[in-house]
């Protein structure tokens, strides 16, 4: 399963895994969006098997209804991908009321991923790869805003995202130990894709787009990690680790604090209604 499949790094990789000869469930919050490529995925990779799955990762009951569909379809899910992410230039809520950079990016991999812990246990061995960011490193975790209501800017609540979904990616290690699921965490590096272009201005977008477009790698270099990560057996049996460029490099020294990690695993299940002990 691969997050944010319709664009950028998640398309990319959803290419890659189908010309692997994976079946791969997309997921699009967009049927029209999601079913154009889900056809070019098909064409381009000779694999009928790529599946469409629609939800919308900022609302939870979409993240519910979307684990749901997939447990009624598979028993078993050997690689779930948590890529989609969002770079959100002004505070915007999402229909739960919570600020919309923490739940899509690190929220709605929590939720998922504890939802799909029965289908990746009973697919073990298995892989959940988590796409950080560069950015995480000089960002700061405020455990008492982590909904950046004293203070926003896209920087801080981006970084903020990104570092959570490290400390989530240790915790959750520690908590699979012995299961059979790894999980590993990413930095992608620069890579020319949509990213922040949404909650702009045409100008904003424009300047965007360009800095991106010259600056970035490609989405298909960009995905490297990502499918090394989820179909390398150099990294087999691996888990709780950071990447980038298929490295595994040490992350923020924050990021190692397990008080910390587990203290951000207790708020983000109070956030989602999980119980605290998943
Ligand atoms: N590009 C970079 O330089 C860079 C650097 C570091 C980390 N990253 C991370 O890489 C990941 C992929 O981003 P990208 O660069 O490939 O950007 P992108 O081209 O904007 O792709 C983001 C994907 O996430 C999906 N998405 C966003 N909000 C969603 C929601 N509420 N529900 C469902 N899907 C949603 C988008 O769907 P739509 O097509 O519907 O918008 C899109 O498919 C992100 O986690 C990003 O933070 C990127």
């Amino acid at each position: 399963m691969v997050t944010g499949a319709t664009s950028g790094i998640g398309k990319a990789t959803a290419l890659e895994l189908a010309r692997m000869g994976a079946t791969v469930v997309m997921v699009s919050r967009d049927r029209a969006r999601g079913e154009a490529v889900q056809s070019e995925i098909k064409t381009k990779s000779g694999n009928d098997n790529v599946e469409l799955l629609l939800a919308d990762l900022s609302s939870q009951a979409s993240i519910r209804q979307l684990a749901e569909n997939f447990q009624q379809r598979y028993t078993q899910l050997h690689v779930l991908n948590n890529n989609a992410g969002v770079y959100m230039f002004s505070r915007q809520e999402t229909v739960d009321g919570l600020e919309m950079t923490f739940a899509v990016n690190q929220l709605a991999p929590f939720l998922l991923t504890n939802l799909l812990l029965k289908v990746l246990k009973a697919g073990a061995p298995a892989r959940i790869v988590n796409v950080s960011s560069g950015m995480h490193e000089s960002a700061k975790i405020d455990m008492d805003d982590l909904q950046s209501k004293k203070r926003y800017t896209f920087m801080s609540a981006y970084g903020q995202s990104k570092l959570a979904l490290v400390m989530f990616t240790y915790e959750l290690a520690r908590r699979l130990e012995g299961t059979g699921v790894t999980t590993n965490c990413l930095h992608p590096g620069f890579v020319a894709t949509n990213i922040g272009q949404s909650g702009v201005g045409p100008a904003g977008r424009a300047v965007v787009k360009f800095i991106f477009s010259n600056f970035g790698i490609s989405p298909e270099e960009g995905a490297k990690t990502s499918i090394y990560l989820a179909t390398s057996p150099d990294v087999e049996g691996v888990t709780g680790k950071y990447f980038v460029k298929s490295i595994p490099k040490r992350s923020a020294a924050i990021t190692y604090d397990e008080s910390l990690q587990r203290q951000l695993w207790d708020e983000c299940a109070k956030l989602v209604n999980l119980p605290v002990k998943v």
